[in-house]
């Protein structure tokens, strides 16, 4: 076989259906066990996660109240998606997500790209969630009284850029109370950082201790990470629900006016964090030789967990951007911020608290899809 032929074999549907069936350790298959209820519990539960907890701060200071439009649109984008999903598992119903897809549909060098590719969305998302975390886990540090060095709760990249433009700002007049919480935190870490030549020492240090430990959480076993796994996703639920719901009396519907402050263009600046928001509907894909009925209850699934935390991410943002300006939305705890900014500290320290949990269950969870999914 030539080198091109090799690249680009592909495994036929019945051999990849085939290979799957003897994958179980004991030569038997995977029980079919999951229905509609359990694949859409599964889908929220792997949705919800960074995204709602920290970068729905930047896209509301971005979009203003419109921010709701840019997640129906990005709803809209993820339900083709999710419908091409579908269509895959269920005519392969095996693991492997899109590598076998691939593999079947162009070959080995393609699956080979896409398996990389599955990695590196699963890494590059856990640098999303460690940072967030560290957000949530440093105020809720401070509101203990326990306040860690601005250089030591920040990355490099971060700083710099964040010093620059306060730079710029102090330097064209804005006052430092007029600087956002982030671009004051980048500052303070720029400027109060030790150097060791040209090099400042800047690092987000609870967002790699945080990493390690998880780390080796998934790399201890399976069956711990499962129980902790399924404790966290109660858990977040459960911080999301209590957010609307106690939000929802502190709203002043005087902040959605205007309701679209920086046009179109400012709705559609949070494009990648909101879409961030939606990545984990695509997991359920690799369910499918679980299913009992993959062809039917898996499309089903993938859009009812994508229409519910819909709703649910866009009531989290009627109530963010109604409760505080969308101006003062420029931080990465925009959960815990919104309450301690209407004085409800003991409240803001709880959800601070449940998040720092919360998030650590979804950095859990991307960190075992690596070996598992990539
Ligand atoms: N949707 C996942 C999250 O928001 C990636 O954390």
């Amino acid at each position: 076989m030539s080198l091109f032929q090799q690249i680009f074999r592909r495994k036929s549907v019945d051999d990849a259906i085939a290979s799957a069936a003897h994958t179980d350790e004991h030569g038997g298959s995977l029980q079919k066990t999951l229905g509609v209820l359990d694949l859409t519990a599964l889908g929220i539960a792997a949705i919800i996660g960074a995204g709602i907890f920290s970068t729905i701060g930047t896209a509301s200071y971005n979009g203003g109240p419109a921010v709701v439009f840019l997640f129906i649109f990005t709803a809209l984008a993820c339900g083709f998606a999710a419908f091409a999903y579908a269509e895959f598992a269920s005519m392969l119903p095996v693991s492997g997500s899109a590598y076998t897809y691939s593999y079947v549909a162009f070959g080995e060098l393609m699956a080979w790209i896409i398996g990389w590719a599955l990695i590196m969305e699963y890494a590059v998302g856990n640098i999303t969630v460690a940072v967030s975390w560290s957000s949530y886990f440093t105020s809720l540090c401070e509101s203990a009284g326990w306040h860690i060095a601005d250089w030591a709760t920040i990355d490099y990249v971060s700083a710099k850029e964040g010093f620059e433009t306060a730079n710029g700002l102090l330097k064209a007049g804005t006052s430092m109370s007029e600087l956002t919480s982030s671009q004051l935190e980048a500052y303070k870490a720029w400027t109060g950082a030790s150097q060791i030549g040209p090099l400042r020492i800047i690092l987000d240090i609870p967002a790699m201790v945080m990493s390690i430990l998880i780390t080796a959480l998934v790399y201890i076993g399976i069956r711990e990470t499962k129980t902790a796994g399924n404790l966290m996703v109660l858990l977040k639920m459960t911080v999301v629900v209590a957010v609307i719901i106690v939000g929802a009396f502190y709203v002043d519907t005087a902040n959605w006016h205007p309701f679209v402050p920086n046009g179109f263009g400012g709705v559609m600046a949070g494009v990648s964090s909101v879409f961030f928001a939606y990545i984990g509907f695509d997991a359920l894909s690799t369910t499918a030789e679980e299913c009992k009925n993959p062809q039917r209850d898996l499309p089903r699934a993938m859009v009812y967990a994508i229409i519910i935390c819909t709703i649910l991410y866009i009531i989290i943002a009627l109530v963010l951007t109604g409760m505080v300006n969308y101006k003062e939305l420029d931080v990465n705890d925009p959960l815990a911020f919104v309450f301690e900014r209407i004085n409800l500290k003991w409240f803001s320290g709880v959800i601070a608290v449940s998040a720092v949990f919360a998030m650590a269950g979804v950095f859990l969870v991307f960190q075992l899809g690596q070996p598992l999914f990539g």
